[in-house]
């Protein structure tokens, strides 16, 4: 079954508690936690005591996306501060397999992904290293964007290489998700979801989920 991974970035902070339990009541797989330090990306969002207070108050996977530059210099502390899951940028580092490395080490499953200029090619050398591939179907930096289309090729490819190599990394994608992008992707190799603005649009979490996995 798809997996879906609301975008925390697009929820009612001052209800943040209640809008957790009510992601576990709807039976979502990760909670997408989306870091920007305002200069991989122009915007700045959250960042480490926020991980914490929300470790303290769930068990669901929780499946930090680092938008930050020099990600090396926090990886570790992203960790301890409750991540199960971290993602970086191919172009946040010069060395992006020892990154991956660093996150394992931490005890934590290790994602890459890549901007929608960038060529999936990046990500080739440390395929067999990674247990996600999110691939950035907008330029990342604010929810709420239109999906680009031409991203699904990526995930296709991703998906072909998958096969043939027999590895077992998952496929996300994020970024102008809704139920109708969210069917091409399924149909092209994606195993999890991210949705912000079409998630928390809904009052009842178990409409965009169903939705979202195409039941
Ligand atoms: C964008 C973030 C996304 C964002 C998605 O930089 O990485 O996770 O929250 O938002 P939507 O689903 O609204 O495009
Ligand atoms: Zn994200």
């Amino acid at each position: 079954m798809m997996k879906v991974a609301p975008s925390l970035l697009s929820c009612d902070f001052t209800e943040l508690k209640e809008e957790v339990k009510k992601l576990e009541v709807a039976g979502v797989d990760y909670i997408h936690y989306d870091v920007m330090d305002g200069r991989f990306v122009p915007n700045i969002s959250f960042g480490l005591p926020i991980l914490e207070q929300l470790r303290r108050i769930t068990d669901l996977t929780i499946d930090t996306h680092l938008m930050i530059d020099e990600p090396e210099k926090y990886v570790e502390d992203f960790a301890a501060a409750g991540s199960d899951i971290i993602t970086i940028h191919v172009e946040s580092t010069r060395h992006l397999h020892r990154v991956i490395q660093q996150i394992k080490q931490a005890g934590k499953k290790a994602g890459v992904t890549l901007n929608p200029g960038t060529h999936i090619e990046q990500v080739l050398p440390v395929l067999s290293e990674v247990d996600l591939v999110l691939v950035m179907t907008v330029n990342p930096g604010f929810g709420g964007q239109s999906f680009i289309t031409e991203m699904v090729d990526k995930v296709r490819y991703l998906n072909d290489f998958r096969l043939q190599h027999q590895l077992k990394f998952e496929i996300e994608v994020d970024g102008g998700i809704n139920a109708e992008t969210a069917a091409i992707c399924r149909e092209a190799g994606a195993d999890v979801l991210v949705a912000g603005s079409f998630f928390f649009k809904h009052d009842d979490f178990n409409e965009p989920t169903t939705r979202l996995r195409g039941e």
